[in-house]
């Protein structure tokens, strides 16, 4: 039951704690820019089930969009209006104060690198709207933004691409562009490799965009082709707990574009576009030892996806614990993108319990998922922050997320 997703139907109604947020979003635009906003939309963060670096090999992922969402009340200026071109940000997110972080730069013209900070989200987003990346588009005209979020920074949990897919979906209603899931998804993607500087898959922006709440995305990576599949947690007694190492990690640093370029070099020596297309037989042996293990966790990673779907299907929740374990050894051990921190909360949570555990998202830092009972979240929660303190870290967070709705308009 794959289907391509051109249109997003109406999901559930966001809920009312929801509409609250975007009620005093709208009430702050106004507050700031003293007039009302167009609208307010909201896109979420995700986390990855399990299809890590397999995106941009144009393999499998099942990532699900969560219940903390980046959320942007905009107004397009008018024509005529004075500093028609301007576009004017403000964030409620200003870690060294109660005040707003601010951003101003004109629609046209942009370059990389020439909106600093998190203004570059939304920047990239008009730079490749406005087709100055040599694509096709029409020229975007100034607005104001007014962005709030509650999906924690540098915890890789796509909260730059919340910002991103928040300011697409409202850009795209207002300015009637009729860009449908996966062309927001490539146009996003396009923002973040071009603009922002990171050479990032389209998994983030994906999940955002087409998440259903109660599912995870099954995405094919190469047509964009998307299933929900159900992720019925609460009925088996389980809860997905996220836990943030709080060790920084950046997708422009160099760590993420290595391990980029060795799939591309893994691929060209065995003579295929991808490694989507490395037959299951392929002998790894004529490649170096560190490509070949690279190459190795690509392989068996998608394996693992289309099994953890299957065992969904088929109503297995639990049973996809031991494809979590499995997983982050193969990023541990064959991808190398672990790190001591990642390695000690899917232990100890292990250990305390949890069905399975893995690192989630890009690596070298960032959060772990664990699979656990609901009813021992916090226990294990608790357990893995006394490991972390006895081993001389830092007091990890740890909160349950649930599979949310993908971006959508909230007023
Ligand atoms: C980051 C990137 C994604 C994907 C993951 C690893 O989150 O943004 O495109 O490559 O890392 O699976």
């Amino acid at each position: 039951m794959r289907e391509q997703r051109d249109q997003h139907p109406a999901g559930p109604r966001t809920g009312q704690h929801e509409e609250a947020r975007a009620e005093r979003l709208a009430r702050r635009f106004a507050e700031e820019f003293g007039h009302a906003p167009d609208g307010v939309w909201r896109a979420p963060g995700r986390v990855n089930l399990i299809g890590e670096h397999t995106d941009y090999n144009d393999g499998f992922v099942l990532p699900f969009a969560i219940d903390r969402a980046a959320m942007v009340a905009v107004r397009v200026r008018r024509a005529g209006e004075a500093g028609h071109d301007v576009v004017d940000l403000a964030s409620t997110y200003a870690p060294h104060g109660a005040g707003l972080s601010r951003a101003r730069f004109a629609a046209g013209g942009l370059a990389p690198g020439s909106v600093p900070g998190w203004g570059a989200y939304p920047a990239g987003v008009v730079h490749v709207l406005a087709g100055a990346d040599g694509a096709d588009g029409a020229a975007v005209p100034g607005f104001e933004l007014l962005l709030d979020s509650t999906v924690p920074v540098g915890a890789g949990l796509s909260s730059s691409h919340a910002v991103e897919v928040a300011t697409v979906v409202a850009l795209n209603d207002l300015l009637g562009r009729g860009l449908d899931r996966p062309a927001m998804a490539r146009l996003t993607q396009r923002a973040e490799n071009e603009f922002v500087g990171a050479p990032t898959g389209i998994m983030d922006q994906s999940a955002s965009l087409m998440g259903r709440a109660g599912a995870a995305l099954f995405l094919d990576c190469r047509t964009l082709e998307a299933e929900a599949v159900p992720l019925p947690l609460a009925e088996h007694g389980l809860a997905v707990l996220v836990v943030d190492t709080g060790v920084a990690h950046s997708h422009a640093d160099g760590g993420y574009a290595a391990r980029r370029a060795s799939c591309e070099r893994g691929a060209a020596a065995l003579g295929v576009a991808s490694l989507r297309d490395v037959p299951a037989d392929a002998d790894l042996g004529v490649l170096d030892d560190g490509t070949a293990r690279r190459v190795r966790h690509v392989l068996t990673e998608n394996r693992r996806v289309l099994e953890t779907v299957e065992r969904l299907r088929a109503g297995d929740v639990r049973g996809i614990g031991r494809l979590l374990a499995a997983s982050h050894a193969s990023m541990r051990d064959d991808y190398e993108i672990s790190c001591p921190e990642l390695d000690l909360a899917v232990e100890a949570a292990t250990a305390a319990g949890a069905v399975g555990a893995r690192m989630t998202g890009g690596g070298f830092g960032g959060s772990a998922i664990a699979l656990v009972p609901a009813e021992g979240a916090d226990r294990i929660a608790g357990t893995v922050t006394e490991a972390f303190l006895r081993s001389g870290h830092r007091a990890p967070d740890a909160f349950v997320v649930v599979p949310g709705e993908g971006a959508q308009r909230v007023r």
